[in-house]
């Protein structure tokens, strides 16, 4: 199938009452709920972990697309696991062994994604794309909602997209920051598969509005 797919960030939820927040995206027809998880290392900004994870993993069964900021992340990849993600994507920047904590990813049960900021290549991940269940390129510098989104981040798409299709990789390609009604055509024209917003979609007080005007963002 050749949908979009959409994965509200709960980064602009609101937090007095992130459960009901999931809920609404879920009903509005979001495909994954994605959270960000930030050390105050590895990026300038503090937010959730495990414990979070946990106590929202009743409300919903939408795929829980968890996305590491944090420094090392091979120190947590099974609590992460247990508290109920599906995918675990780590961020190549983060660790001196990125082969090895993607293995770790996988040996925990769970789909493993690998994550570029803006300012890093596709090269650098290039040894660990036959091992990835997703891709996800940074269209903003990691840290903040409602940030501008980057365009020349989706050379990296495209780039993504024919790498794919050349090796037969099976990886989707998912892309994080500044995705808004316009700017997610763009992302899709690229070969984006899974869109990430966050301040797009919960502006709005029906939700079902943004989702499915991304929605429409068709290939
Ligand atoms: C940024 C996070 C994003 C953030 C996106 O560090 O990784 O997931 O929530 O927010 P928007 O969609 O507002 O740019
Ligand atoms: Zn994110």
């Amino acid at each position: 199938n050749n949908m979009v797919k959409i994965a509200p960030s709960i980064l602009s939820a609101d937090f007095s009452k992130l459960g009901e927040d999931v809920k609404r995206v879920d009903k509005a027809g979001a495909d994954y709920i994605h959270i960000d998880v930030m050390d105050g290392q590895f990026v300038p900004n503090i937010t959730f972990g495990p414990a979070l994870i946990s106590s929202i993993r009743p409300v919903t069964d939408l795929v829980f697309d968890v996305h590491l900021m944090m420094v090392e992340p091979e120190r947590f990849i099974e609590e992460f696991a247990e508290a109920g993600s599906d995918i675990i994507t780590v961020h190549a920047e983060s660790t001196k062994h990125l082969h090895r904590v993607i293995q770790q990813i996988k040996a925990s049960g769970v789909k493993a994604g690998v994550v570029i900021n803006p300012g890093t290549p596709v090269e650098m991940i290039k040894p660990v794309l036959s091992m990835v269940d997703l891709v996800l390129v940074m269209t903003v510098n990691p840290g903040f909602g409602g940030q501008k989104f980057i365009t020349e981040c989706l050379d990296k798409v495209t780039e993504l997209a024919e790498l794919r299709k050349e090796k037969q990789y099976i990886y989707e390609i998912e892309v994080d920051g500044g995705v808004d009604d316009e700017t997610a055509k763009e992302c899709v024209a690229a070969g984006a598969d899974v869109l990430v917003a966050g301040s797009y979609v919960y502006k709005y007080d029906d939700v079902s509005t943004p989702i499915n005007k991304l929605k429409e963002a068709k290939k």
